[in-house]
């Protein structure tokens, strides 16, 4: 089955701020989307709405062509980090677990020591979460959004406390994720993301989307105000050459 994510003149206020401003987006089945942008821009929010644990104020988001009250089980979500809270007393496996919540069924264990290994964590399946590393804890996280079995699956800054050669193999993971489900990374790191990708979207209250892999100046321009100073930082201003997938 097809499943196409589309947003329409969405709007997000949290009482006056204003977090998502006329946002529009298309995602075919399969893409993987990366959605860069500066701090507060409303990434999270984004993710929030397509979750559903954000209604918006104005507009219409559709997934599967099924409103979002009709969508649970469809999205594993990924939070960012610092929003889990790591001292709560429970195994790596418990969290998992937390990923069958929605959709219980006879082979709950297989589907989750299936995610375990997927994630390469399923010898520290005992653990409390609280002794693990940042990354290790990243994996628990992706694990059990896999374990929802979903057919979209929003991660937001997955990287963005663990080492690179960690991160990579998160980035590595997510490429192979990404044959079987439509991927929406959230992350800071242009370069990484820009070499896994296979379309870039930039978010700062509006959401700037060419439908392709290009950071274009009016995306920089938006996300930072200072794309001269990014430059200088090595990023260049059209990120690899155009990657057909089908
Ligand atoms: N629960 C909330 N209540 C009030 N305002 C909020 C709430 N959540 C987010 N905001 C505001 O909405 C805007 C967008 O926040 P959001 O968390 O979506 O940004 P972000 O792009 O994820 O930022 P970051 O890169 O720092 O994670 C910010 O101005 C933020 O202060
Ligand atoms: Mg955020």
């Amino acid at each position: 089955m097809s499943c196409i994510i589309e947003l329409e003149n969405v709007y997000v206020h949290y009482g006056k701020t204003l977090a998502l401003e006329d946002v529009n987006l298309k995602i075919n089945q399969k893409e993987f989307l990366g959605i860069i942008g500066p701090n507060g821009g409303g990434k999270t929010t984004l993710l929030k709405v397509l979750t559903g644990l954000i209604k918006p104020n104005r507009g219409s988001v559709k997934i599967c062509g099924k409103n979002l009250s009709d969508t649970k089980g469809f999205i594993g979500y990924v939070p960012q980090f610092n929003s889990f809270d790591n001292t709560y007393p429970i195994s790596v496996n418990d969290v998992v677990r937390m990923g069958r919540l929605t959709k219980k069924s006879n082979n709950d264990l297989e589907i989750i020591n299936a995610a375990l290994n997927t994630v390469e964590i399923y010898n520290l399946r005992k653990e409390q979460i609280g002794n693990l590393s940042g990354g290790q804890k990243q994996r628990v996280l992706i694990a059990r959004a896999l374990a929802s079995e979903p057919k979209v699956l929003l991660l937001d800054e997955p990287t963005a406390s663990i080492d690179t050669k960690t991160g990579t193999s998160v980035y590595e993971l997510l490429n192979k994720l990404n044959e079987t489900a439509t991927i929406i990374l959230v992350s800071h790191d242009i370069g990484a993301i820009s070499k896994y990708v296979k379309k870039i979207a930039c978010l700062n209250k509006k959401l700037l989307y060419h439908d392709s892999k290009e950071i274009t100046k009016e995306m920089l321009e938006s996300a930072y105000q200072c794309p001269v100073d990014l430059i200088a930082h090595g990023v260049p201003h059209r990120v690899l050459e155009h990657h057909h997938n089908h």
